[in-house]
């Protein structure tokens, strides 16, 4: 497939740069004008249209055109697994003699879709009646006190029948697909029983299979400490229990541990980390929510591959991170739902550090997977540049789930996993008019 008449082509990065840190996330690299190839799904070899090599655009009107857009859910025409139309395909699809594939993008910008390194979506029903609690002035903390939060979605999710539960997540990932995510990570953590924890897990892996996104299962077990059990009891039995089973089983690629007032310390941290280095799980941890918990310094000293929220964080955190391979993950969506602070974006690229942002996609914290939102609040927010809070949502959300060789950005050999756009002023339209819709297609 030839994508042609491309106004700009954004996010090329040489083969190797596994992220951005510093001031070079305020750098965009972009190809105006360009053509793309895309063959078996990777991004061949693009360049400027007066040296595009597409063969010339046979007319619709004989074999082998495609007038009906057809690109939604795998209609073939999409380099590897389908195409996900915001909007439906307008005038692409026509195959040219060689059998090859011209897609006229008019002016609109190819971008890599987004790498979202953070969500819970595996859940079942939702929280509204905790929402309605919010809004009449209750606390996260103090929902949770009443039972409410994690252990009302794990309650949920105990009598949701497997297939149901993988239905209902189906649909989540579907719909982060169409807002423009191409690479979605996806926790458990609604079980707290190791049933359930390994209901959730197997439900991921059938999404794996299922879905044209680069899809990477955490193992979060210490997530909420279940009902009946000493927090104590409850990481032994993570530890004695249920890690031996998900690393046997290989139902995980990565595992978290929520360490923050009132969830877990950063001592049970730090033993169910050194347990799951065992089975191979580089952690990727939540820390600094609620409160300076230490979640960051242990995640750093077990090589963690990111440590994600920190709405709370201190110069301490920010040296901490410094000349290590851990990526700090910041989740903007729950401090616009939860009314928390707002992450120190500019102190952590100011000092030089790699940042990523994450949906946070779950039923309590953050109630939308739409990466295009969080990226605005990033901007809106958290003053980040739109080249910086771009990158943030690409590579180095790529990097922060361990697929930036993959996709995350347009470089050859890559997965072409692409956003067309409709024609656009500048990148900076996409977080400026924040609600205009933007997505023409996506190529998964
Ligand atoms: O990342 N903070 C911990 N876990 C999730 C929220 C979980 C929930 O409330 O269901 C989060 O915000
Ligand atoms: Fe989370």
């Amino acid at each position: 497939m030839i994508i042609k008449n491309i106004g700009s082509l954004c996010g090329i990065l040489p083969e190797g740069v596994a992220r951005k840190c510093g001031a070079e996330m305020d750098k965009v690299e972009c190809l105006e004008n360009a053509w793309l190839k895309v063959d078996d799904g990777r991004i061949i070899d693009f360049g400027m249209m007066d040296s595009c090599p597409a063969p010339e655009e046979k007319h619709c009107d004989g074999d082998g055109c495609h007038h009906d857009g057809g690109c939604q859910g795998g209609g073939g025409h999409c380099g590897g697994g389908g195409c996900h139309g915001g909007g439906g395909c307008h005038g692409g699809g026509c195959h040219n003699h060689d059998g090859e594939e011209v897609v006229d993008a008019a002016g609109g910008f190819v971008l890599p879709a987004f790498c979202d390194s953070h969500s819970h979506i595996v859940y079942a029903g939702s929280r509204e009646g905790e929402f309605l609690d919010k809004l009449r002035g209750l606390s996260y903390e103090e929902i949770a006190a009443r039972g409410g939060g994690i252990l009302n979605s794990a309650d949920r999710l105990h009598e949701c029948p497997e297939e149901e539960l993988y239905a209902q997540s189906l649909d989540r990932v579907q719909e982060m697909m169409s807002f423009g995510s191409g690479a979605i990570e996806i926790k458990s953590g609604y079980g707290l029983s190791t049933e359930d924890e390994l209901k959730m897990l197997r439900v991921i892996r059938r999404i794996k299979a299922s879905v044209p996104a680069q899809i990477k299962a955490t193992f979060l077990g210490a997530h909420a400490v279940p009902r009946g059990m000493s927090r104590d009891e409850y990481v032994d039995k993570i530890i004695s229990e249920m890690l031996p089973l998900v690393g046997e089983e290989e139902l995980a690629d990565y595992v978290d541990v929520f360490c923050d007032k009132g969830f877990f310390t950063s001592e049970d941290t730090a033993r169910i980390l050194e347990a799951a280095a065992k089975y191979g799980l580089r952690p990727k941890i939540h820390a600094n929510e609620l409160a300076v918990s230490g979640g960051v310094q242990v995640g750093v000293q077990h090589d963690a591959l990111s440590v994600d929220h920190l709405e709370r964080t201190t110069d301490a955190e920010i040296e901490a991170l410094k000349g290590s391979a851990t990526m700090p993950v910041m989740l903007p969506g729950s401090s616009f739902f939860l009314g928390l602070p707002y992450g120190r974006a500019r102190d952590f690229i100011s000092a030089g550090l790699p940042l990523a942002l994450a949906s946070d996609y779950n039923p309590g914290s953050s109630p939308s997977g739409d990466m295009r939102f969080v990226m605005a609040l990033g901007c809106i927010k958290m003053r980040m540049t739109p080249a910086e809070a771009f990158n943030a949502c690409t590579i180095n959300g790529a990097y922060a789930m361990g697929v930036e060789k993959e996709v995350g950005s347009i470089t050859r050999g890559k997965r072409a996993n692409l956003i067309i756009t409709w024609p656009l002023p500048s990148l900076t339209q996409i977080v400026y008019q924040y609600r205009k819709p933007f997505i023409r297609w996506i190529l998964l």
